[in-house]
């Protein structure tokens, strides 16, 4: 009788041993489930990405007659501009500003004129969109 007792307290050791070890396991592969998630979100995912095309796409804002995101036409592609500024506070801040008082002397001869239709807070989301566009 002892005996048998013995040998079930071991069964139910190794049992919740096991059981544990399972338990660990799926907590892992849970983590690892969620940093994959994570690693294969996209810019676009980013609120401020949706957010700031919208009104970088208004066209009373004027901005795609003169901007594309990959090629130069009168100013230069947004993606360039993503690719020459890190996503700074100060840097959105700065060229926000540019955005809406024009701009010159970074990309060639042609200068921004003032965008006077556009408001500082809008112009810093439409910059966040743009810096999004980073492929640097
Ligand atoms: C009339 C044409 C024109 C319009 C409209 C225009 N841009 Fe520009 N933009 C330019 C030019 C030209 C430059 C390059 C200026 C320079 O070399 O400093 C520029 C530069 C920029 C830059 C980079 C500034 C820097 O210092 O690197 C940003 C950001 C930008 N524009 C965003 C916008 C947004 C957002 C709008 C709409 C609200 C807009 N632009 C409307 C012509 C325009």
């Amino acid at each position: 009788m002892k005996k048998i007792l013995i040998t079930s307290a071991v069964v139910l050791t190794f049992v919740a041993c096991g059981g544990s070890g399972t338990e660990n396991k799926e907590a892992a592969e849970q983590k690892s489930a969620t940093s994959e998630a994570a690693e294969a979100t996209s810019p676009t995912d980013n609120p401020d990405y949706e957010k700031g095309l919208v009104l970088v796409a208004k066209p009373e804002n004027l901005c795609l007659t003169c901007h594309k995101i990959d090629e130069k036409v009168i100013g230069p592609a947004y993606r360039d501009v993503a690719n020459k500024y890190e996503a700074t506070e100060a840097n959105i801040k700065m060229l926000a500003e540019k955005v809406v008082k024009g701009g010159s002397g970074v990309w060639g001869d042609v200068a921004m004129p003032p965008n006077a239709v556009v408001n500082i807070a809008d112009a810093e989301q439409m910059v966040k969109y743009i810096l999004l566009l980073k492929n640097k």
